[in-house]
């Protein structure tokens, strides 16, 4: 989701087009954490230049440090790299082809009825392709293979639009008029889960699959479990049992467990409440997660949308939630030990005695980055046996210090400053207060952290920090103030009998790149020195890794530097680490979310949200009118899948 609206307009007024305040601070403290005191006698431009004092940087040469033992250098990037541009569709690099998938509103059940515009219904939706699609899960058929020909794209719809989608839609309607396009709107939101194969190298997706499935905000049942599962904080009119929630809600990014199922993350839940606060019993934590500024108004029509008479709705929102794609008839499940916040990502990586580590971003500015480590072991050879092992584990919270070490600090009930003089009760409300408790543990106030990705090839972990264009003062792993482009920020953990150890609880860190355009002395961006004017990027969202160990970078707000979100690849080793290079142009106003390969690298899936999306214009003026280019049809949201012309690995 990107930032499209004057987020200090702070009036509490109801913004019904499409807008977000994730560029907006709620972490009022900002300064509170021995890493922000190490760096109060570092002005801006001395944290600039002190990156290469500390021998903090490494793109361009070697690595950092020695935890990590240093990967075979990957293959050389081949492709011929694209501009920078701005323009109608998508372009990708000579020699590729990118074929649209599946758009918002297409049947994926054979009941459905076909997509169209001026008779869009909950029922219609409920039963085709979401809308605004963000993360993406490839996941082989049959579960356990790695076959690259046919699987399950699971697909996370993070928001709706009502502008973009209703032709008929008006800032004042009646509750009768608006309540029926709220539902198809609760009914676009969610999750699908649709069979795709490829046959004569085109991909399709497979309409009468009994895989098919979509999960709503509007009426998919959820199961709530781990710590805060039945407090009195999750119990409402309609749940008193605290156990069982309606829908999941601004799905953003995610993750895959090592058993086979999907993680989906709740992000920006806040945005669907209205009320105030201060007229709740929840004043600290919802103000603290950013309540009581709403962009839909939802809760003027639905009562449980409206904090103030359902307190407790909003505290069941903000989770990861895991769904089991390959049973149709499985419930998803909300699992609180892994902390209540605007979740980007969940991330999962098994660790070398067997436990599992989930990796989180906060994804507002001056938030915090996470991990959740299991108590018990993965079991490869009893699907069964992993149900519930998101459950029971500690979730940690990470401070970040100069010189290039970090810690994990482990958010425990009873430990610390998490106890009942903070007004903590329990491990549900250290869960349900994520982010109070990362404060008071003096966790790094960030600049919007969000994808947190592996790279299996090195076992570091690379964070997507997208910018804060409020910091007044840099830190040591956020040195820029006023930082618009964001950087990447390159973990290592220790290794234990030569794998990443992921469970560890100080870890190396240093900059993988810093955003902006290199030719301007004033930007800080750093780079491999070979970098093209195309090559640089800004805002860097969300990345995966090729099985060489290449990390593929999409990005959130390139508009705002003249040109369209983009893919980037380089490599992470070798004498090119770091040389970021253009492949992929998303059109007109759209940001590109979810890249996955299929496991063989010949494929790589790209979601392609909120094309044409200017919400100031009408619904007839758009931008462009991607992938349709028909002037009955709005822009829609849409999964394009790369293939190399020639069949081969992408990116050579
Ligand atoms: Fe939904 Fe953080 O982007
Ligand atoms: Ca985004
Ligand atoms: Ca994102």
């Amino acid at each position: 989701m990107t930032n499209q609206i004057n987020s200090d307009s702070d009036d509490g007024s109801i913004i019904l087009e499409f807008a977000t305040d994730d560029d907006v601070a709620t972490n009022g403290s900002n300064c509170p954490s021995m890493n922000e005191l190490i760096q109060a006698s570092i002005n801006r431009r001395q944290a600039l230049h002190g990156i290469a004092t500390f021998g903090l940087f490494a793109a361009g040469g070697g690595l950092v440090s020695g935890v990590m033992p240093a990967a075979a250098a990957p293959t050389r990037l081949s492709f011929k790299e694209i501009p920078h541009r701005h323009e109608m569709g998508v372009r990708v690099a000579d020699g590729y082809k990118a074929d649209v998938l599946i758009r918002w509103g297409d049947k994926i059940i054979p009941t459905a009825p076909d997509f169209n515009v001026n008779k869009q219904s909950a029922e219609a939706q409920a039963q085709q392709f979401g809308n605004n699609n963000d993360f993406l899960a490839f996941m082989p058929l049959p579960l356990g293979s790695r076959n690259s020909d046919r699987g399950l794209l699971c697909v996370n719809h993070e928001f709706t639009v009502p502008g973009l989608m209703f032709p008929n839609y008006r800032r004042e309607m009646t509750s009768s008029e608006r309540l029926p396009l709220i539902e198809t709107e609760m009914a676009a939101h969610g999750h699908s889960i649709i069979e795709i194969a490829k046959a004569g190298g085109k991909w399709q997706v497979m309409q009468d699959s009994s895989f098919n499935r979509r999960i709503t905000t509007l009426e998919t049942e959820i199961t709530i479990s781990g710590p805060a599962a039945g407090h009195d904080r999750l119990r409402t009119s309609t749940d008193p049992s605290g156990r069982k929630a309606i829908g999941t809600l601004n799905n953003c990014a995610g993750g895959v467990t090592p058993w086979g199922t999907v993680l989906t993350a709740e992000e920006n839940v806040q945005g669907y409440f209205v009320g105030d606060p201060l007229n709740t019993p929840e004043t600290r934590n919802l103000k603290r997660f950013g309540f009581g500024r709403p962009w839909f108004d939802w809760g003027k029509h639905v009562d449980r949308f409206n904090i103030e008479k359902e307190p407790h709705e909003a505290n069941r929102f903000g989770w990861v939630v895991e769904i089991d794609p390959y049973d149709v008839d499985s419930t998803p499940v909300k699992r609180t030990a892994l902390g209540r916040f605007k979740h980007e990502c969940a991330t999962c990586v098994v660790n070398p005695d067997g436990t599992l580590t989930v990796y989180s971003g906060d994804d507002q500015y001056f938030e915090y980055i996470y991990k959740f480590v299991t108590r018990d072991r993965f079991d490869a050879g009893n699907r069964d046996a992993n149900r519930d092992l998101l459950d029971k584990g500690t979730l940690y919270v990470a401070r970040f210090e100069a010189g290039g070490s970090m810690s994990w600090l482990p958010l425990v009930f009873g430990q610390g400053p998490l106890t009942e003089k903070n007004d903590f009760h329990s491990q549900a409300d250290v869960v349900i207060e994520a982010r109070r408790a990362g404060q008071l543990m003096g966790a790094t106030p960030m600049d919007r952290p969000e994808d947190v990705e592996t790279n299996p090839n090195n076992g570091r972990v690379y964070v997507m920090l997208t910018g804060n264009r409020k910091r007044k003062e840099g830190n040591a792993a956020n040195p820029r103030a006023a930082n618009y482009h964001g950087h990447i920020i390159e973990l290592a953990p220790p290794t234990s009998g030569g794998k990443a150890d992921h469970a560890a609880t100080r870890y190396e860190w240093s900059f993988f790149l810093m955003g902006g355009n290199p030719a301007d002395d004033q930007s800080g961006a750093k780079y491999h020195e070979d970098i093209s004017d195309s090559g640089w990027l800004s805002t860097p969202d969300n990345c995966t890794f090729d099985n060489q160990g290449r990390i593929w970078i999409s990005t959130d707000g390139q508009p705002k530097s003249g040109f369209s979100d983009s893919v980037y690849a380089a490599e992470t080793s070798g004498p090119r680490r770091g040389l970021t290079r253009c492949f992929f142009n998303a059109p007109k106003q759209a940001e590109i979310c979810g890249p996955v390969f299929t496991p063989d690298n010949k494929n790589l899936f790209l979601a392609i949200q909120h094309p044409g999306d200017d919400f100031r214009k009408p619904y007839t003026d758009r931008a462009t009118r991607w992938p349709d280019f028909n002037e009955e049809l709005p822009p829609r949201s849409s999964i394009v899948v790369v293939t190399k012309n020639d069949g081969d690995v992408i990116g050579g």
